[in-house]
Formats: C-alpha cells, structure tokens, sequence
C-alpha cells in the first residue's frame, strides 16, 4: 500500500469539507437531502480521522467544530454596531388597517404597498457576524444596543453556516434572525428530562433561552435549535437587492434556510388574509409562532420611512391569541378514569387562553405536582397551544399566599368509596372498584361508543351519565337492550331522538374486529394496537385465547400489554360481556388466520398521508381500505412517503409534498386505486 502524502491528505481533507458542506447545505437549506445518513456519516468519520491525525489543519469553520468547546466563566458584553430593535404590535385587522394608511400618508402614496408576510417565531433573536465568509461572532440581541457574545453555543447549530455557502457573499456581513426549538424537538428533550428527573422547560422558548445560556456549549450542542434568518445587519462590500425578500433569497444562497411560509402581499388586505391563514395553521406548523410580521418590501421605502425610538416604522408585528396565561388554582379535583386511575384536575378561575376560556387543566399526577410545586391557591401560567389539552406549566411563586395548601391525595375513591391504592412503578393511583365504581363505568361506556370504537351516534357523555345514575345500564351489554320508552323518559331526549339512538344502536352493530377490540378499552390497547391484534388473529376468540407468549408476537405488544390483554380476557365477567353483546347481535367479518396462505397487499412498503376533507369517506375510512391493502397511513410527510391523498383544505402537508415531489392523488385517483384492488 502506498503511503499516503500529507499533500493528498490535505486536499482529501478539504475535498470532504466541501463535500460535507454540500449536503449540509442541501438537508438544511434545500430541505431535499441527497445522500442516505450513513453516506453522510462516513464521510464525517473520515474527516475526523484525518483531522485526528493532523490536529494543525483543524479550522474553526470545519463541519466537525459543533460539538461544542471548554466551558466559559460568563459571557462578554458586545455594543452591536446597528442597533437590533423590536417591533410594533397590532392586535385587530383595524390596526393593520390604519398602520397601511400611515405609510401611505408618509410616502405620499395612495397606491398598494408591497408587503413581505413572514411568521414571528417564538425564540430568542440572534446576531450573526461573517468576515470573509466565516462566523466570527454571535451576539443576542441584550437590550438592543449591547448584546453577549454566545458564539461558542451558536457555532453548535447546524443551520448556522459556520462558513457561508457559495463565494459571492459580501466580505462582512451580518445576519439577524431567530433561534427557536422545534415542537418536537422541545417535546423529546422535555420527555427526556422528565424519565431522568431532571427539570424540564415551560415551552419552547424557554427552552431555547436555556439552552443559549450555558456556559458549556457541549450541552448547547445537544438541543435541538434551529436558526431562521428574517434580516441583514451591517453589509459591506456588496449592494444588496433593492427588495427585502430578495434578500432573504440571497440568504438562502449563502445557507441560511429560508422560512417556509414567507411570501408577498400586494394590499393590507391580502396581509390580513395571510395573517388569517397563517393562524388556521399555527397548530400544524414545526414550531411555535406568536404572530405574523409585515414588513415593507421595498428598501427605498423602508428608508423614507425610517424609524420612531427603537422601532422601524415599516414593519409591523400581528399577533396571535396568547397561548400562556396567568390565573389563579381555586382547588384540585380528583377524576376517576375508564380504567380506574384518579387523576388530579386543577380547577382554575377561568382564564381566556390559545382562543378559549379555560376552566380546568390536568395535573397529570403526583409527580408532576412535586415538580411543579403547585398548591391551592397558587398563580399558575396554564398553556393550550393547538387541540392539547390546557396544562398547568409553572408556579408564580412570588405571588404564593400565605394560606396556599398542600394538594392532598385520596385514599378512596371519590366516586365509589373503595380503596384507592399506589400502582407500584407508576405515580398514578388507581380506584379498585373495576365495574361497580360508576365513574369506570361511565367512562368504558363513552369509550365505547366513541366514534372510532363502536361509533354510536347520538350516544354522548350526558346521556350515559344518565343511563348510569338511573341504573338503567350497567355493562356496555345493556345498552343493546334499552328500549323506546326507557330512552324517551330521559331528561332532553323525545321519542325522536329516542328513535335516532336507537337506530344508531342497531346500525354500530356491524363493525370490524379491530374496532371491537378497541372499544372493549383494554388498558394500553389503542386504535393502533387494536388493529395489530386483528390483523394478527382475525378472530375474536383466537385473541381471548392468546397465551402472553403469543400475544408478544404482535407488533407494537411488548409484556406490559401482552399481560393486560392476557388479564382482561381471564375475568370472566368480560367473556360474559362480550357472549352477550354477540349474542344481541354485535358482529363483525372474522378470517381464519390459521388456513390462511397470503392475502395479496399490493401496497405493502407504500406509506400514505391523507390530507384535507375527502367527501366520499372520512379520513379515518379511507385509511383503513389503505392499511386493509398492507399501506401505512403516516401521520406527516417526508420524502419517504409514496403519496398524498389530498381533498380541499389541504395545508402545509401538501405545500410539503409537493416541494419534495412526492406524488399527490385526489379522491377520485384514490377511489380508482381502491377499485383496482379490490378487483385484484
Ligand atoms: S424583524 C426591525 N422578523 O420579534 C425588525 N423579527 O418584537 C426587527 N421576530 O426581537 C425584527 N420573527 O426576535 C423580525 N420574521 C421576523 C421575526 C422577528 C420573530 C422577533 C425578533 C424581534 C422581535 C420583535
């Protein structure tokens, strides 16, 4: 073997930091990565080999320089050569109304102002320095005019180009934007925290301010932040485009990706449809955003424009209903599950928040009011970002009155009386009355003849509540059995409704095996599962029969759930249910697994989202005559997914398909697809 010059290593070692660059730039800007993780990570082991062998060559903007550095003792106070200032609020459609008028009044204009819409992100504003093309400085904004200097923590970011992409940028250049943590990134790190006792973050935000602030940047280097460019600071040796969105184009050829939901308004009102828009979607987005900015497009105008103390005059800042606020714990009640677990709920003095009044929040359980250190009485910050239920995320301690009590657990249950006992390995504590605490009743009840279980319409919470208090059911049997006259006499139920349910009763009686397992609401044996569970034993008594063994055969049943299965099909009160609920006519279509050779599943290895209204079927029929086929219905899109069904009000995931070219059918290509196969 020929030994290998320090020469060649040398152009080997640059010729795989472009190469790294290169895919770096396409993952992270393009968003359309090219090679496999594994490619990309040989390549990486690679240049670390040779930059372990020649430790001299190692350069500040080498791909392998973000795993952070030696600790700081604090960080250095910087004055920021351009002032990083803030933004004006509107809060109605009227202040973005007489904000577009101001302009117009001050430019003399009365023709539309072109506007740049993009989202306010929710993170920590950011100051990059390039001299040359390479990052030498990265300030926070501070108060404005002096900033600290977090460099070490930025460099970590892998969307923060430590040398800038392509060689037409300006010799120095500044880059102003946002550091944020994605939702899911801020979910997985909290949930981390939590399995290891450790303190976990308010919200994203927090999370990105804590993660900024480590002195120790190899910390920093294991959050998951991203950077999202919105502006140029300081620029020199370079004109920049004469249009803020032309810059930010400019941005992206440099590496800064660009803001996926950025785009031009000819007209306040087109702003105002984006701002609305953008609002419908915030829950769906990666991140959390806290309003839409406009800004005026034109650099010229933005100049005439000029500013007011420490704000432009030609941006402005929509905001969103708040997603945290402050109320106050009047009390703590303890709820009583479907499967017997007793659940702390905090009672709060209600509170408008993420677009609704909140009342009562969930405190999950022992743990988390240790960790949170809440008592009656407290002023709490609740938060409802999107459908997820309200949550309780911090104490105002200061505001902590002096008689604030304990939150004291039952030992009975509060419903029916019996013991509640410890579960050992888990903070819940648990109602032991099974089917004679009414509370579990009612709950297996409502699971029951919830939509994606039984489906009965017209069955809701309110009138099972009645059907249990008046012990006209007991088991989800009897609900087969309730006559016309029974229902009729029922509190806000006529003998129409009565005649409603009834047929919904009788209708739910077809249904599938693997909707019948759900609702029989096994303790951890969700839709998903369920499905599993019949597609594995295509028949009801196959599954009560199933020893753990078997059952740990199923994909997604590891020895928690095989056990639960196990223990519910031994009680004999459940066989007996369920002989009886067939016996009132409940069926469904069973295969016998056992003879069975190989069903055909022509879309085996396809992965599907469904997007959008579809008016034929509902989403979740669609999706079951797709898995019926061997596809997997995936809940977002990647440039692994095979297609798109999209109906109308499709949003961000077909936005996202069709930027990765994935290919998108409408419901009538997808009927067709069903009809083939089924033809098959
Ligand atoms: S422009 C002169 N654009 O909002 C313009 N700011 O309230 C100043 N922010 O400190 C900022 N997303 O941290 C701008 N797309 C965006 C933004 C954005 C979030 C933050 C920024 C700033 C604060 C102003």
């Amino acid at each position: 073997m020929v030994q290998q010059t320090s020469g060649s290593a040398s152009a080997e070692l640059n010729r795989l930091r472009d190469e790294i660059n290169r895919y770096n730039y396409q993952y992270y800007v393009l968003d359309e990565p090219t090679v496999p993780d594994a490619e990309y990570d040989r390549l990486f082991q690679q240049l670390k080999a040779i930059e372990q062998q020649h430790p001299e060559w190692i350069t500040p903007d080498s791909p392998s320089q973000r795993v952070g550095a030696q600790p700081l003792a604090s960080f250095t106070t910087v004055a920021h050569e351009k002032p990083m200032l803030s933004l004006d609020n509107a809060f109605a459609d009227d202040d973005l109304i007489a904000f577009d008028k101001r302009l117009k009044d001050r430019l003399g204009f009365d023709g539309s102002i072109e506007y740049a819409c993009e989202p306010k992100l929710d993170g920590i504003a950011i100051s990059l320095l390039y001299e040359d093309g390479l990052l030498v400085r990265a300030l926070t904004r501070g108060d404005g005019l002096n900033g600290e200097d977090i460099t070490a923590n930025v460099r970590t970011i892998k969307s923060v180009p430590l040398k800038l992409y392509g060689d037409d940028y300006p010799s120095r250049l500044e880059v102003r934007g946002e550091i944020f943590m994605p939702k899911a990134g801020f979910a997985a790190l909290n949930e981390a925290a939590r399995a290891a006792d450790e303190k976990v973050f308010v919200n994203p935000r927090n999370a990105a301010a804590g993660s900024l602030r480590q002195l120790d940047s190899r910390i920093t280097a294991r959050r998951p932040l991203q950077l999202c460019a919105y502006s140029v600071g300081i620029h020199e040796g370079q004109a920049l485009p004469a249009k803020h969105t032309d810059i930010l184009h400019h941005l992206k050829r440099w590496g800064f990706a660009p803001n996926d939901q950025l785009k031009t308004a000819q007209s306040i009102d087109e702003c105002i449809a984006y701002h609305q828009a953008l609002g419908e979607k915030r829950d769906s987005l990666a991140y959390d955003i806290d309003g839409v900015v406009f800004k005026v497009n034109a650099i010229t105008q933005q100049e005439t424009l000029g500013f007011v103390s420490r704000a432009p005059r030609w941006a402005i800042a929509y905001k969103f209903p708040a997603q945290e606020e402050m109320t106050t714990l009047d009390a703590v009640e303890f709820q009583v599950g479907r499967t017997g677990s007793i659940t702390p709920v905090a009672r709060l003095a209600p509170v408008f928040v993420g677009g609704v009044t909140v009342s009562n929040a969930t405190l999950h359980n022992r743990d988390e009011i240790a960790r949170l250190d809440v008592r009656v009485g407290d002023t709490v910050i609740v938060r409802r970002a999107g459908d997820v239920i309200p949550q309780v995320v911090a104490v105002v301690k200061e505001r902590r009155p002096d008689d604030a009590s304990e939150i004291v657990f039952p030992s009975e249950c509060p419903i029916c009386g019996s013991p509640a006992t410890e579960v050992p390995g888990e903070a819940a504590i648990r109602c032991e009355g099974g089917l004679i605490c009414p509370a579990q009743r009612k709950e297996a009840i409502r699971h029951f003849a919830s939509r994606k279980a039984m489906d009965i319409d017209g069955l809701g919470d309110k009138l099972v509540e009645q059907l249990v208090d008046k012990s006209l059911i007991t088991t989800v049997a009897d609900l087969f059995s309730l006559t016309r006259e029974q229902l009729a006499g029922l509190e806000r139920m006529g003998e129409k409704s009565a005649d409603n349910l009834l047929l919904a009763l009788e209708t739910s009686k077809t249904t599938s095996l693997a909707r019948f397992i759900y609702a029989l609401g096994i303790r951890e044996v969700g839709e998903a599962t369920a499905r599993n569970l019949s597609a594995h034993f295509g028949q009801l008594d196959a599954l009560a029969a199933a020893d753990e063994e078997t059952l740990q055969g199923v994909d997604d049943v590891g020895p928690v759930v095989a056990h639960f299965i196990r223990d519910f099909f031994v009680e004999p009160e459940n066989i007996e249910i369920i002989t009886r609920l067939r016996a009132l006519g409940v069926n469904w279509p069973e295969t016998d697994k056992s003879a069975e050779v190989d069903i055909p599943q022509p879309l085996a290895d396809q992965t599907v989202v469904i997007t959008g209204t579809l008016e034929s079927m509902s989403r979740d029929e669609a999706g079951e005559q797709l898995r019926a086929l061997g596809a997997k219905v995936a809940g977002s899109v990647s440039k692994k997914t095979s297609f798109i069904v999209a109906g109308p009000g499709a949003g961000s995931k077909l936005t996202k398909a069709e930027a990765l070219g994935v290919e998108v059918l409408d419901e009538a290509a997808l009927v067709a697809l069903l009809a083939q196969h089924s033809n098959e």
